[in-house]
């Protein structure tokens, strides 16, 4: 389930001197830290430009936060995923506070509107990520478990386990569009049934202004699609359209609302075609 509500930012000089120091043997004075507004749950995101000119980029938070507790998640879950998202380079824990810095990937946010150029790549990442394996005592979040609280008909949850690695956060900030699609902040990396990358990305369309119907031919273009059991993907789109109604239903982020019509919007196509 995306995530929508902003953590208050701080930059470089905002960080505890113990974490900067420890920065800065590990990885060298910062030329240049400009912060970056995109994104919404860390406290420190930035470009960290060294000495020699290399740029970076970085993320940090402090520990026993949710947002620490997030980034520990990408740390642990970063290896395993580098086919489809930037590789780490470097993990940091000083001072209470965990710093990441990952390759610094050119490119710009990803545009999922209809008639996109980044559709066809996105749809080659997420074949990608379909296709990786991560070990099971990596600490991914059971994607059923997600939703205990808030599904309507809890004793079908397990129609959403299984093995796969889920990002299940790739809305458009979420994805760097350079020569190929790549999947930045793994924050909330699932395990969970194979069809979940596949149907959020339709959420996402939908949410970008496709039609539904148009939406899931895209979707169709996906292994994970089509292998999937309609029921199953059926009962997940009952899932986010019900759960989402009760969890986004104060908020007023732009895209927030744009993904809560667009699980309506989705879940009634089902609906109608059934
Ligand atoms: N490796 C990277 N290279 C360049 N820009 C990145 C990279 N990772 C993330 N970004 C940019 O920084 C923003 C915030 O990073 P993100 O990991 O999504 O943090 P948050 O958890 O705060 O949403 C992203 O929306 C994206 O624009
Ligand atoms: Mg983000």
């Amino acid at each position: 389930m995306a995530e929508f509500t902003r953590t208050a930012r701080v930059d470089w000089e905002g960080l505890p001197s113990g974490l900067r120091e420890a920065v800065v043997e590990r990885i060298g004075s910062p030329a240049k830290v400009e912060t970056i507004d995109e994104g919404r749950r860390t406290p420190l995101v930035a470009a960290f430009t060294t000495g020699s000119g290399d740029r970076l980029f970085v993320k940090a938070a402090p520990d026993g936060t949710r947002a620490g507790v997030q980034l520990a998640r990408e740390q642990a879950v970063a290896p395993y995923v580098t086919a489809v998202a930037p590789e780490l380079l470097d993990a940091v824990q000083a001072d209470g506070w965990r710093l990441l810095a990952f390759e610094w990937v050119d490119g710009t946010r990803a545009n999922y509107m209809i008639g996109s150029p980044d559709i066809p790549l996105l749809l080659e990442t997420l074949d990608g990520l379909d296709r990786l394996a991560c070990p099971e005592d990596v600490p991914l979040i059971p994607f059923e478990k997600r939703w205990s609280s808030y599904a309507p008909a809890g004793r079908e949850l397990d129609r959403l386990a299984g093995p796969t690695v889920l990002h299940t956060d790739v809305n458009p900030t979420n994805v760097r569009v350079g020569p190929s699609a790549v999947l930045v902040d793994w924050a909330a990396a699932s395990r969970g049934a194979r069809f979940v990358n596949a149907c959020d990305f339709v959420v996402c369309l939908i949410a970008s202004g496709h039609k539904a119907r148009d939406a899931e031919a895209i979707g169709s273009e996906l292994g994970a699609w089509c292998d999937a059991d309609p029921l199953d993907v059926d009962y997940y789109a009952r899932t986010v359209s019900t759960a989402w109604l009760h969890a986004f239903w104060n908020l007023t982020n732009p895209w927030a609302k744009a993904v809560l019509r667009a699980s309506q919007c989705w879940v009634m196509h089902r609906y109608d075609q059934g």
